[in-house]
């Protein structure tokens, strides 16, 4: 055991002392992972504490996953991340199988939109209006923050989301999975700590903490994460970032509440970390007003937010942007060109026009009316199945989160059945840093058609049904 040093007369509770020591301890190399750590007794014993403090402590380095309590063995440094683990198994697979299909299947896992909702028309009409034009310079190396009009078109487009942002602090990107990857590479590093809510978008999460930094997970209640949780993590801990997806989280569907965006804001200028915001889902609101994105509530440049046009117009446009605090603006882009130098500039012109022009607003509308027929079929199909519910309603979004009522434990071991049978969804515990949420499914409506919907979703039932 190392030398652990406890100030008794320091006013900092004995229990978080000793918490604090351990995982500098662990950071610093001198404990491992797999390594065992001292009884409750003997290390009561060693510090003249309480055999409470050291399981109080020990507690709560394994609530937060940096230990693993295993009972009648003993207490050990972590391993493996668990959610690093299952993102390696199931979110690649189901890349193959999901959001590229390699065979037929009724496909729920695929957040993808459905090819008939793309603009096609639209943009090839302004992909021949750039060709007549002349292409020359739009295949040279353009501007590494990206083209200057697309970002002056999306600084207006962002202020109808109550979003200031200056051109000058917006960064294009290939798709944000670039500006997360960017964010892992040049901004969140080792020794930081990420908080997250549980469950979360696991590529995101294991993108971020690629490098080894630590995670800490909160809760998620019906309108955002669990504050309360927050702040008692953040009383005890130095928190760098906070990764969240206010409008239509995934995999819950859940969006966060104004009050709870103003508070996070507060959280975030109060103990000094970053907002990591992604937003690829905020317009896909049926009440055809978008969520209002957490950015607009930021008053002291504390969230870092991230845009993508995968889900509302294209994913093969890998377009995006970044809207950067201005302290970090140089980092992001010299990350950016160190990732791909600079993006194309073809599409870029395309997006910004296709904005300019007023087609974006007739085709959000289209997106909202398509998407929210297909909710409406695959609520009622899951409600009337009777073994199923949808324990956070929306309206909105491109998914459900549902919960299996027949005392399912492990829906992997559903979906692992499934896929063979041609059905394919997303098994809740890969959301998961801590493998939980197995009672739960992930069932996207961007990729099935109505018919498919009602087939897919009577074949899961069947299959809960022969496992009572
Ligand atoms: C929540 C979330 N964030 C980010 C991404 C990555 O999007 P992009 O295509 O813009 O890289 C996805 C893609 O599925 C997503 O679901």
């Amino acid at each position: 055991m190392p030398s652990l040093s406890m100030d008794k007369a320091n006013g900092t509770n004995l229990y978080l002392q000793l918490y604090q020591n351990i995982e500098r301890e662990i950071i610093n190399g001198q404990l491992r992972p797999g390594d065992r750590l001292p009884s409750y007794r003997w290390t009561a014993k060693k510090y003249g504490i309480n055999m409470s403090t050291v399981i109080r402590a020990y507690n709560l380095l394994a609530a937060d996953g940096i230990i693993e309590i295993i009972h009648g063995s003993g207490c050990y440094v972590k391993t493996v991340n668990c959610c690093h683990f299952f993102a390696d198994k199931v979110v690649l697979e189901n890349f193959s199988q999901g959001q590229v299909m390699e065979r037929p299947a009724i496909n729920f896992s695929s957040g993808t939109p459905f090819r008939s909702t793309y603009p096609i028309k639209e943009f090839s009409e302004l992909l021949t209006q750039l060709i007549q034009e002349g292409l020359g310079d739009r295949l040279a190396y353009r501007d590494v923050q990206g083209s200057s009009h697309l970002r002056a078109v999306l600084a207006q487009y962002l202020a109808q989301q109550r979003i200031t942002a200056d051109p000058a602090c917006i960064q294009i990107l290939a798709g944000s999975q670039q500006g997360i990857n960017i964010l892992s590479q040049e901004i969140v590093h080792r020794n930081c700590t990420l908080m997250v809510s549980n469950p979360s978008y696991t590529v995101a999460i294991n993108s971020l903490s690629r490098i080894g930094c630590q995670i800490l997970s909160v809760p998620i209640l019906e309108d955002g994460p669990d504050l309360s949780a927050m702040e008692e993590i953040l009383k005890r801990k130095k928190v760098d970032f906070l990764y969240t997806m206010p409008a239509f989280q995934s995999p819950t569907n859940i969006s966060i509440s104004e009050e709870k965006k103003r508070q996070m804001v507060d959280l975030a200028n109060r103990y000094g970390f970053f907002i990591i915001e992604d937003d690829c889902l905020s317009e896909l609101s049926f009440d055809g007003v978008p969520l209002i994105p957490l950015k607009a509530f930021d008053t002291q440049n504390r969230v870092i937010y991230l845009k993508s046009f995968s889900k509302i117009l294209m994913p093969g446009l890998r377009l995006a942007c970044m809207v950067v605090p201005p302290q970090l603006v140089s980092q992001i882009t010299s990350a950016k060109f160190y990732s791909d130098i600079s993006s194309p500039d073809l599409f870029q012109e395309c997006l910004a026009r296709f904005i300019e022009e007023g087609k974006m607003s007739p085709h959000l509308d289209r997106m909202r009316a398509y998407y929210q027929e297909k909710h409406q079929c695959m609520a009622q199909e899951i409600l009337s199945s009777g073994l199923m519910t949808i324990p956070y309603p929306s309206h909105g979004g491109l998914a459900f989160w549902v919960k299996l009522l027949n005392r399912v434990e492990d829906s992997h071991q559903l979906y692992e059945r499934l896929r063979q049978e041609g059905v394919l969804f997303l098994p809740g515990n890969v959301f998961s840093q801590d493998g939980s949420h197995g009672q739960y499914i992930r069932l996207s409506y961007a990729a099935p058609t109505n018919d498919e919907i009602q087939k897919g979703i009577r074949i899961i039932a069947k299959a809960l049904k022969e496992q009572r």
